[in-house]
């Protein structure tokens, strides 16, 4: 009997999966989506809008189809598909391609010295390019803070929804979200909850950054900024602190001492919550948690991601009590312990 021979395709899907990535990224880079969103067009007019040499732009459009990323009709018209309209045009609030935008203009570019970093552990971004280090090289441009912390907004929407919908806030008057960016989180919860005060608590530069989107939101009376740093300065006290995707950014000994300076700032039964796209405990199913710690060997001088046992057993150590995990999001989990 003939043996049967394995399939090649998962193979060679997943090697060559970097060309589909990049397309999508460049159609984010050149506003792809933006443009349809103004007025669906046929290859020709949108080569002319979007300034394209004519050689490859029916390739580039019909890619984009078969990636089901647009959708094309019988007369040759590109229009954006429902999930490209709301979250790929920038004019909308919805807009979540900054991230993607950071992936071209960074990652896409420094994951290419990953095969190194496996073998020197060193991170392969700005810092082997000696530029300044993550932070600092986002934050030393204007503009490139503000879309990364816009970004970071329109990315940990799902989560922060998660966030407000499974912890119960009714409980508490009081919260600090640590590390908080625009202040995405932050906002969430005031809105969802008119009873509670909150601070959101980041480097000095994201003050103003947060300060609007709080005005724009018109909660201004109820969210306050404190700049400062968590390795230097105390964390501020509160009920409650949230700590979203800031643990895998650090070593096992600066996650440490933020889960000690964080019991410090809580005053006795206030709780912790740290979310992160936590690895599974068997280590085998999130392939994103698994993929973001390798990002973060890429970006980080010692940050990893961990699983959600891994997050209660240092919070044990740490001396919190009653910690547990729930699930938020396909990708993201909570850890909660109480002082
Ligand atoms: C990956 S972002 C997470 C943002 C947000 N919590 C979320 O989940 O969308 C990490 C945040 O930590 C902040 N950060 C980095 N180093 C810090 C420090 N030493 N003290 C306070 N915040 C810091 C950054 O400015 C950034 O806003």
């Amino acid at each position: 009997m003939a043996q049967s021979i394995p399939s090649h395709e998962h193979i060679l899907q997943l090697g060559f999966g970097f060309w589909g990535s990049k397309a999508l990224l460049s159609a984010v880079e050149l506003g792809v989506f933006t443009e349809l969103a103004k007025k669906p067009a046929n290859a020709a007019e949108l080569q002319s809008r979007l300034k394209l040499h004519p050689r490859s732009v029916r390739d580039f459009l019909d890619t984009l189809v078969a990636l089901g990323m647009l959708e094309r009709d019988a007369q040759g018209t590109y229009r954006n598909t429902a999930e490209t309209d709301f979250y790929l045009d920038r004019t909308k609030p919805s807009y979540i391609g900054g991230i993607l935008e950071m992936a071209n203009q960074r990652l896409y570019r420094f994951w290419g010295g990953l095969t190194q970093g496996l073998q020197n552990g060193k991170p392969q971004n700005e810092i082997t390019h000696n530029e300044p280090d993550l932070f600092t090289a986002l934050y030393s441009d204007p503009d490139r803070l503000e879309t990364f912390l816009k970004a970071m907004t329109g990315v940990s929407r799902p989560t922060a929804r998660a966030i407000v919908a499974k912890f119960p806030w009714r409980e508490v008057k009081t919260f600090c979200d640590v590390g908080c960016a625009q202040g995405g989180l932050t906002v969430e919860i005031a809105r969802a909850n008119p009873h509670i005060t909150g601070i959101g608590f980041d480097l000095k530069p994201v003050q103003p950054i947060f300060e609007h989107f709080v005005r724009e939101n018109g909660l201004a009376d109820r969210l306050s900024f404190k700049p400062g740093s968590f390795f230097e300065d105390p964390i501020p006290s509160a009920e409650v602190l949230v700590m979203g995707h800031i643990l895998h950014d650090w070593d096992m000994d600066e996650k440490r001492l933020l889960l000690k300076k964080s019991l410090e700032a809580l005053p006795k039964g206030g709780r912790l919550i740290v979310y992160d796209a936590m690895i599974d405990n068997e280590r085998r199913e999130n392939t994103f948690g698994l993929l973001m710690s390798l990002n973060m060997l890429i970006e980080t001088n010692g940050g990893f991601d961990y699983t959600g046992a891994d997050c209660v057993g240092w919070m044990r150590e740490a001396g919190f009590r009653d910690a547990y995990v729930e699930r938020l999001t396909g990708t993201h989990s909570m850890a909660v312990a109480t002082k």
